[in-house]
């Protein structure tokens, strides 16, 4: 049997996954390195559309775990079974989320500068016309690393991103054990940070948003 999580879903956070976020950044990061709670708040009030979210989705009825044959076959007479037919309509009842785990985030805001630096990670800096969105957070429950799922999250990220023209680059700000992985995804490392955040040594990276032809 796969490994691979169930049922993903990756859409934009909003204001009401504080608590999920604020949890997984906990499980993720050393506390040195953590968002505060506020700072959440902050970014997920005023950049909603800039914070995506990797979730595991459990289903009503059927169609969880519906990438395996032989538990989609047992639901499937269960529920032959129950005859649950609406009587109206010709199908089954429809199936809906009951509930979705955060196992991924990216958190970022729009910021003054072309580079992270210690102040745009500061309550009250997003701006909005500003063209360089800057990532604060991007982590992956540790339970569900080394699937891939970081550069899956950051794919979709800049994909949607770059078609929705909302800024020219997305900038971060990395270890330098993590340049390979980011440069994997397509940024270019633009050498070391000014940025001492947790007085330790970072590395400025940089992805352009291009948008695709819709011909290509
Ligand atoms: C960094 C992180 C997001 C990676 O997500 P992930 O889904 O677990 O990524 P994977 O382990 O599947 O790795 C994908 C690739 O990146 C590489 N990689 C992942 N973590 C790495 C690390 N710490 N150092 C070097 N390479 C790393 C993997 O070797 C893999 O390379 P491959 O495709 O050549 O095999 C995740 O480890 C994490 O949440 N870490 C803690 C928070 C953090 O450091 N965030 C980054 C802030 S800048």
């Amino acid at each position: 049997m796969s490994d691979f999580p169930p049922n993903l879903s990756i859409r934009p956070l909003t204001i009401e996954d504080i608590d999920k976020c604020v949890q997984l950044e906990n499980k993720g990061f050393p506390k040195e390195e953590r968002c505060s709670e506020q700072k959440f708040k902050y970014r997920l009030t005023v950049a909603p559309e800039l914070c995506s979210g990797l979730f595991i989705r459990d289903y009503d009825y059927k169609y969880n775990f519906i990438n395996l044959p032989e538990v989609a076959e047992e639901l499937e007479k269960a529920h032959d079974e129950e005859d649950d037919l609406r009587e109206d309509e010709d199908f089954p009842a429809k199936s809906s989320v009951l509930k979705e785990t955060l196992i991924g985030h990216i958190i970022a805001t729009k910021i003054p500068g072309e580079k992270i630096t210690e102040e745009s990670m500061e309550l009250g800096t997003h701006t909005e016309k500003s063209r360089h969105i800057g990532i604060h957070s991007v982590v992956i429950d540790p339970t569900w690393r080394g699937k891939n799922l970081g550069p899956l999250l950051l794919h979709d990220y800049i994909q949607k991103l770059s078609n929705q023209d909302v800024g020219d680059q997305v900038v971060i700000i990395a270890h330098k054990e993590l340049i390979p992985f980011y440069e994997k995804i397509g940024f270019n490392d633009n050498g070391e940070s000014r940025c001492k955040f947790a007085d330790t040594t970072w590395y400025d990276l940089s992805i352009d948003l291009v948008a695709k032809d819709d011909n290509y």
